[in-house]
C-alpha cells in the first residue's frame, strides 16, 4: 500500500483560488468580495449583495436601477415551467420540483446552442439573473400549489424579498418581515468551497452549462449535513416540544449518537459568523409574533449543547425557526436557500470558467489485487 495522504471528504484541501468571498474561522469572519456580511446585511439589500458577488463591485445607482428593471422584468413564470411543476405530484420534495424547474429552464434556453454559448461570459450574467428572478416565482408557487392554492403574478413595484413574500402570502407583510428576510437571503447568498458550490465548480470545469452545474450545486444543497439543515432543525423543535423538554430530548439524541441539526460546521469550530445577526432578525420577528415560546426553546438547546458538546449553532439553526415565523411550510427552506445560494453558484461558475481546469482528483485503490475470471 502506498503512503498517500488521504483527505477524507477533501477536509483542509485548498483545491484553488477565489476572490469571491473568504471564510476566516480564526476570527470567525465572512467576507463577500472584501465586505463584511454582517455590513452587507445591515445596509445593502439584496439586490445590490447580488450584484457586488456576480461583479466584484457593489452597483452605482444607475447600475442598480438597470439591474433591478431587468430582474423585475424576468420574474414572471414561462407557462412551460409552471406547466411541468403541474405536473409534479405534491408528495415530491421541494427541492426536487426546483431543481427540475431550473432543468426546464436550461432546456429551454436556445442560447446554448450559439458559439461559445456556454461559456460566454455575458450569457452566462443574464443566466443568472434571470434564474435569480424566477426562483422566487417557483419557491412561492409550490408551496401555494400544496395548499391548494392558485399563483400569484410577480409585482414589479416591489423589491425582491416583498415580491417573494407577496408571490407566497397574497401579501406584503410588516417591514420587520421584509427586513428579516432579506437579511437571511444575504447571509445564504455566499460561502467559499461549500458542498453545493464545489460541486457547481466541478461541473462547470467539464464545460458543461451553467443549468446544469446550478441543479448538481440543487442537488448536493437536498442533504441535511448541507442546506437541508435548515428544515431539519425545524423538526427537532417539533420533536422536542417545550422548552423543559430539550436537556432530556438532548441526552436521549446523543446517547442514540445523533447528528444534532442546526449545530457544527466543518470550517467554524468557533462558531458561524452568520448566526449573531440572523439571531437579531429572528428576535425581531419572536417579538412581532409574539412567541416567547419558541425563544425559550431556541436558548434551551442551544445552552444544553454548548454545555454537553461545545458544539456550537450554524446559519440554520436560526434561519429554519425564522422561515417558520413567517409562515413558510418546512420543506420549503432549503428551496429558499437555493433562491439566496443561485447567486454565489452563479458567481463561482463564471469564476471557474474564466480560469478553467477540469477537476479531477486521484483516489487510492484499496479493493483486490489484479485476479482473472478463468481463476475462479
Ligand atoms: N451534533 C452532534 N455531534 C456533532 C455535531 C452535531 N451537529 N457536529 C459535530 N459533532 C461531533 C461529531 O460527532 C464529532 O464527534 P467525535 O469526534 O466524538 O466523533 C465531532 O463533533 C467533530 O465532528 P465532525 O463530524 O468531524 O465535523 P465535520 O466537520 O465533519 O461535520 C457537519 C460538520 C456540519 C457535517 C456536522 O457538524 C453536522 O453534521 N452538523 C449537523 C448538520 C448541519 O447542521 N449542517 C449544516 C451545516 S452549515
Amino acid at each position: 500500500m502506498s503512503d498517500t495522504e488521504i483527505h477524507k471528504g477533501l477536509a483542509g484541501v485548498v483545491v484553488d483560488t477565489t476572490t469571491i468571498s473568504k471564510v476566516n474561522p480564526e476570527s470567525n469572519s465572512l467576507l463577500y468580495r472584501g465586505y463584511p456580511v454582517q455590513e452587507l446585511a445591515e445596509k445593502c439589500t439584496f439586490e445590490e449583495v447580488a450584484y457586488l458577488l456576480w461583479h466584484g463591485e457593489l452597483p452605482t445607482a444607475e447600475q442598480l436601477a438597470e439591474f433591478e428593471t431587468l430582474e423585475r422584468s424576468l420574474r414572471p413564470l414561462d407557462p412551460r415551467v409552471k406547466r411541468v411543476i403541474d405536473e409534479l405530484p405534491t408528495t415530491a420534495h421541494p427541492m426536487d420540483v426546483v431543481r427540475t424547474a431550473v432543468s426546464v429552464i436550461g432546456a429551454t434556453d436556445a442560447t446554448l446552442n450559439e458559439t461559445d454559448g456556454i461559456t460566454d461570459r455575458s450569457l452566462n450574467e443574464r443566466r443568472a439573473v434571470h434564474l435569480f428572478a424566477q426562483l422566487p416565482s417557483i419557491v412561492a408557487y409550490d408551496q401555494r400549489r400544496r395548499r391548494g392554492e392558485h399563483l400569484i403574478e410577480p409585482r414589479d413595484d416591489l423589491a425582491f424579498s416583498a415580491n417573494f413574500l407577496h408571490m407566497t402570502f397574497g401579501d406584503v407583510p410588516e417591514l420587520v418581515v421584509v427586513n428579516a428576510f432579506d437579511v437571511s437571503m444575504i447571509l445564504y447568498a455566499e460561502h467559499s468551497f461549500n458542498a453545493s458550490t464545489f460541486t457547481a465548480r466541478v461541473v462547470a470545469s467539464t464545460l458543461a452549462d451553467l443549468y446544469s452545474a446550478v441543479t448538481a450545486g440543487i442537488g448536493a444543497l437536498k442533504g441535511p449535513l448541507h442546506g437541508g439543515a435548515n428544515e431539519a432543525v425545524m423538526h427537532v423543535f417539533e420533536e422536542i416540544g417545550t422548552a423543559d423538554k430539550a436537556e432530556a430530548w438532548l441526552d436521549t439524541a446523543l446517547a442514540e449518537k445523533r447528528k444534532i441539526m442546526g449545530f457544527g460546521h466543518r470550517v467554524y469550530k468557533n462558531g458561524d459568523s452568520r448566526v449573531p445577526t440572523m439571531k437579531a432578525a429572528l428576535d425581531t420577528l419572536i417579538v412581532e409574533y409574539d412567541r416567547p415560546d419558541l425563544a425559550a426553546l431556541y436558548e434551551s438547546l442551544e445552552t444544553a449543547m454548548g454545555e454537553r458538546k461545545k458544539i456550537k449553532p450554524n446559519l440554520d439553526y436560526p434561519s429554519g425557526p425564522a422561515y417558520h415565523l413567517m409562515g413558510f411550510d418546512t420543506a420549503m427552506f432549503t428551496p429558499l436557500f437555493v433562491a439566496a445560494r443561485i447567486t454565489g453558484w452563479t458567481a463561482h461558475i463564471m469564476e471557474q470558467l474564466a480560469s478553467n481546469a477540469l477537476i479531477r482528483p486521484l483516489s487510492q485503490y484499496v479493493g483486490p489485487d489484479e485476479r482473472h475470471v478463468d481463476e475462479r
